[in-house]
């Protein structure tokens, strides 16, 4: 099984993002540690014998929380751990100190997912980031002399600004870091976001896109899903695969049981109940519909017998055309890009 604890705290926030987080709130950070504790405990009893194999922090941004906060945390969900267990946070260079990192290291954490954006200030200026290119790089070099090996930025391309020159730019800068991961996302103008109707401050090239991949496994960061690169993040992984997970926190989603299990999205209502939650059963055709979205965009790939007979005479179309490949028993998109497309003539 694997675990996500999400940090619903921002220092600002930024324009493009829809993510559930705060600004501010910081004389709640206690108590919501507290209603953390008492949102995992509600579900540790059932959870003899369970151990997960991966725990994801996430975010919000959950260098923004002492790491002090954490050690309770950490002691509680310690005896349910895997032993080689994969432990990430993700950070934001201003608050993803030496000091945090390492005492975060020191209690388990093994992986960082630092959210850079981009390495040109102007380009981060127009995403509304507070930080420069400089905090990016003393922010990775910070996580390197606390010993951590796995260390993952995110980039976000697709943006007025961006083209091939600094397409190149950004995977050098990404290459003169020395890291296993990065995940390039495309910009998109999220609704109720102050960015949803600014299309001027996007730019949707598909080359631009296959210059990203093409540029990225140049310097040695393989894809391995349609925005991720290097090092395989096992956590992402085990969504692909349609892995349990257990979520805690407000604005988590958890999947257990066959259910989707939604947690309050408002900070006052979390702290009030950290237990409730939103029960949505999925159906098996909802589960097959979803294996066959996540599998096609990633390495994961699709079990073709999973597959209704009708979707299977479709997948046959598309092996034939050569969009999509057979090994063994399983499918896989030529290119992850086209996995949408691809699995919507599926279905269609
Ligand atoms: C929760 S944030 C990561 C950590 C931290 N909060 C930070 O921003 O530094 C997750 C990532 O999602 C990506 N993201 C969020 N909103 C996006 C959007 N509208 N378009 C593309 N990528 C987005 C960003 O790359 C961001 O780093
Ligand atoms: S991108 Fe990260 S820092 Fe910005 S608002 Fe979203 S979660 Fe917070």
């Amino acid at each position: 099984m694997l675990l996500y604890i999400h940090i619903p705290f921002c220092e600002s926030k930024c324009p493009y993002c829809a993510f559930g987080s705060l600004v501010g709130q910081k004389d709640k950070f206690k108590a919501y540690f507290k209603a953390l504790i008492k949102d995992f405990d509600s579900f540790s009893k059932d959870l003899a014998g369970v151990k997960f194999e991966t725990v994801f922090i996430g975010g919000g941004t959950p260098s923004v929380v002492d790491a002090a906060l954490y050690e309770e945390l950490f002691l509680k969900i310690s005896p349910f751990l895997e032993k080689e267990a994969e432990i990430t946070s993700e950070a934001n260079p201003n608050s993803a100190s030496f000091e945090w990192i390492s005492k975060m290291k020191e209690f388990g954490l093994n992986r960082l997912s630092m959210g850079a954006q981009s390495f040109y200030n102007d380009k981060l200026k127009m995403l509304g980031r507070t930080h420069d290119k400089s905090a990016v790089f003393k922010a990775v070099e910070a996580a390197k002399k606390a010993g951590l090996k796995r260390i993952s930025v995110d980039l976000i391309y697709g943006t007025a600004l961006d083209n091939k020159e600094r397409i190149k730019g950004e995977v050098a800068a990404i290459k003169s870091l020395n890291i296993s991961h990065a995940s390039a996302y495309t910009l998109t103008l999220e609704e109720g976001t102050p960015f949803q109707n600014r299309l001027e401050l996007s730019k949707d090239d598909e080359a631009l896109a296959r210059l990203v991949k093409d540029e990225l496994e140049n310097v040695g960061l393989k894809r391995y899903e349609v925005s991720n690169f290097g090092d395989i993040c096992r956590h992402n992984l085990g969504y692909w695969q349609g892995k349990e997970y257990l979520g805690i926190g407000a604005y988590s989603v958890g999947f257990l049981g066959g259910a989707r299990l939604y947690a309050p999205k408002s900070l006052n209502q979390y702290l009030a109940s950290p237990n409730s939650r939103q029960k949505e059963v999925l159906s098996s055709d909802d589960m097959v519909l979803e294996r066959l979205f996540l599998g096609l965009r990633s390495c994961v790939g699709v079990e073709i017998k999973s597959l209704p007979n009708a979707w299977q005479e479709k997948a046959q179309t598309l092996i034939n055309e050569k969009k999509l490949e057979q090994r063994g028993d399983k499918i896989y998109a030529k290119e992850y890009l086209l996995a949408d497309e691809l699995a919507l003539y599926i279905t269609l």
